[in-house]
């Protein structure tokens, strides 16, 4: 998630390379004991708690898959999901463990520039921050007046160390003069944010501060926050590194380097709005926390945190500014689909002296009691708001309805369904009427073309069944229907394309069938799969299942997966026993993609028996003879369809 400037430059010929060398019993038995079982490898699953083994490795497919909790992938996805690398990331581990040298490809010359600038500025950073550290312990000042101040507040040395806390000394000009000396350009110290220019010449930036570094997630350091020590005064309390190439603050969470492994294991991150906050619980114990420096979070933000949990706590003091900065990032978290909890700290403290004070038992105790839904809260603090105002009641009413509506991804509708039942209780209104108000806001943001994902606009079904609604739970159900059928096109694909079926292949079948009768895909990432397959077959290649698997884009691998199941394999003696009466898996594929082409077929005359239905509503007399012809022909037609579907049942 972190602005990476390598992201996406390695070259096809060394992601081949890599490919081609990945052993995955080699790389998932760096973090998994596996036994060999048949031609498969067993081994207990690291995606889950589990006593017996049903982690299921299978080197020949070069997948895996977990039949306890359904989790399944490849080498690459695997270094993704168990050591939250990105794919770029995974790809470098690998190349590493494998010998094979990195070949970048060529970039444009501005692009070029910027990964130098970011490189040189990941150089500058680390050096900066081994100067403070060194300025911290070593000097007199940095004794006296850093560690001092450092130890006061209770910072122990194992905590001062591991967040790599520094001093910067009061001269004005030591930092930048040291670095100049080791051969630092002055530009780059001005970008760094590090120096600043003092009347035409180089100055240090941060004077008689203590610096806290900032990593990115592979814990490399992008920029400095430099407090003030003791009160503040004149001068701001921090000095924060300006936005450049490799500080992009919307993209930073403070500690999410140290954190990442604790969100996993407790699957709870918790927010809090200081360096000190994430620091001091660290010391308690308390390790899955991150800050946010007090602003609304980011949507970039919000999908790094998505990255290791759903569950996201807030912990502000009630009174600061930054509770009301985070409740502005709400609608974003749950449109995320990201459970949104909040505990206020006591009147006074903040996260940081409240676990000094009570220490991390009766912190986490204490979170544990107070955290509380955030929708609900809201609701409180809006309810507080209006008071006995029965005009601004009715304004709060809009707006829940409008946070509701944003809870809109077909996995949350539960969730949505719950609160709607509690705060049409809270509120003493009617659920129905709710629920007509929510869906209004959806319609609203469906009318709006250029909001909300394409499937929204298209699928008005997705609003919650309710008194006026225009949904039914029948066109919630044709869409997932639509999905399965389109899958089945693309299994058959994939495994079987380059086979032949009557007088051309499988895949000539399909893409023929497909334009003839002008049929497209609804599913965005089945539809790329297609056309890519289309491309490759076109020139000439013989595309596999393979060329699919390794794919960065996780929609399309995890679909490629899912036709490459592992799967228990018939033993021959079985297949020699019952002979030709167990259908193949060729057999069950090509069935299925028959029908699946017949179901578009009929999904498409549907469509247009109920556009011609339309058209005769409001055809001229003259017209209307021909719009029943049509009608009698597009009705033939749906009976020959449904016919030669034979016994599979469609809705
Ligand atoms: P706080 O004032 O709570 O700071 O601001 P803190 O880090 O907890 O420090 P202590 O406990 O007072 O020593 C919260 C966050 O807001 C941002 C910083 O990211 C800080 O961690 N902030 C605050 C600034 O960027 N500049 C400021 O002047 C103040
Ligand atoms: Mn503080």
């Amino acid at each position: 998630m972190q602005p990476d400037f390598h992201e996406s430059l390695i070259s096809q010929h060394t992601i081949q390379q890599i490919q081609s060398r990945i052993d995955i019993i080699d790389i998932v038995g760096t973090f998994v004991k596996l036994k060999k079982r048949g031609t498969n490898y067993l081994g207990l699953c690291p995606f889950h708690n589990e006593k017996t083994p049903s982690f299921t490795v299978s080197p020949t497919k070069e997948i895996y898959k977990c039949f306890g909790c359904g989790k399944s992938g490849n080498s690459i996805s695997f270094l993704m999901d168990h050591e939250k690398y990105s794919y770029v990331e995974a790809l470098r581990w690998l190349a590493n463990r494998y010998n094979v040298e990195i070949e970048e490809t060529a970039v444009s010359p501005e692009v070029k520039l910027q990964q130098q600038v970011a490189d040189s500025l990941y150089i500058l950073n680390d050096y900066a921050s081994k100067f403070f550290i060194q300025q911290l312990h070593e000097t007199e000042d940095g004794t006296d007046i850093g560690l001092s101040y450092l130890k006061e507040r209770g910072f122990s040395d194992h905590i001062i160390e591991k967040f790599q806390l520094g001093y910067a000394p009061r001269g004005g000009q030591t930092f930048s003069t040291a670095a100049i000396a080791d051969q630092y350009n002055p530009e780059l110290l001005l970008k760094s944010g590090l120096s600043t220019d003092r009347n035409g010449s180089i100055a240090d930036n941060y004077r008689n501060r203590i610096v806290f570094p900032i990593h990115n997630q592979s814990g490399k350091v992008v920029g400095f926050g430099a407090r003030v020590i003791g009160q503040a005064d004149k001068s701001p309390k921090y000095i924060n590194t300006p936005e450049n190439e490799i500080y992009i603050k919307s993209r930073i969470l403070y500690g999410s380097f140290f954190a990442r492994q604790a969100i996993d294991r407790k699957d709870e991150c918790l927010l809090v709005e200081g360096y000190t906050d994430v620091i001091s619980l660290h010391q308690a114990g308390i390790e899955n926390v991150v800050a946010s420096g007090g602003t609304s979070l980011t949507p970039d933000q919000l999908r790094l945190i998505k990255k290791y949990t759903n569950n996201l706590t807030i912990l502000y003091d009630g009174d600061s500014a930054g509770v009301k900065a985070a409740l502005r990032g709400l609608d974003l978290a749950l449109e995320e689909g990201l459970n949104v909890k909040l505990a206020l700290i006591p009147d006074g403290e903040d996260p940081d002296s409240y676990v000094r004070k009570i220490g991390e038992v009766a912190f986490n105790k204490f979170v544990e009691t107070h955290k509380q839904d955030f929708v609900l809260f809201q609701l409180e603090v809006a309810l507080n708001d209006a008071g006995k105002d029965s005009q601004k009641k009715s304004v709060v009413v809009h707006q829940i309805a409008e946070t509701l509506s944003k809870m809109n991804r077909p996995e949350d509708f539960i969730r949505r369904q719950d609160y709607i039942t509690l705060v049409s209780q809270r509120l003493r209104i009617n659920e129905d009427g709710l629920i007509e108000l929510i869906n209004k806001q959806v319609r609203e943001k469906i009318n709006k073309p250029h909001q909300g994902s394409k499937v929204f606009q298209e699928a008005p079904g997705l609003e919650i069944p309710g008194s006026d609604s225009v949904a039914s739970p029948e066109t919630i159900h044709l869409l997932d229907e639509d999905e399965r059928q389109e899958q089945a096109v693309i299994r058959a694909l994939l495994d079987f394309g380059l086979k032949m079926y009557h007088s051309e292949t499988v895949a000539d079948f399909i893409f023929r069938e497909l334009e003839e009768n002008e049929l497209t895909f609804n599913n965005q990432a089945l539809e790329n799969i297609l056309r890519k397959y289309k491309e490759m077959y076109a020139s000439g290649l013989e595309p596999t299942v393979k060329d699919f698997l390794y794919l960065e884009d996780r929609d399309i691998s995890s679909l490629v997966i899912q036709v490459m199941e592992v799967q228990t394999e018939i033993s021959p003696r079985w297949q020699e026993m019952y002979n030709e009466k167990i259908p193949t898996r060729e057999d069950m594929y090509m069935n299925e993609m028959e029908t699946s082409i017949i179901y578009f077929k009929l999904r498409k005359v549907k469509r247009l028996i109920l556009e011609n239905q339309k058209e005769m509503e409001e055809a001229p007399e003259e017209e209307l003879f021909e719009r029943v012809a049509i009608h009698q022909q597009l009705k033939q037609a749906e009976m020959q369809l449904t016919r030669s579907l034979g016994t599979v049942i469609l809705k």
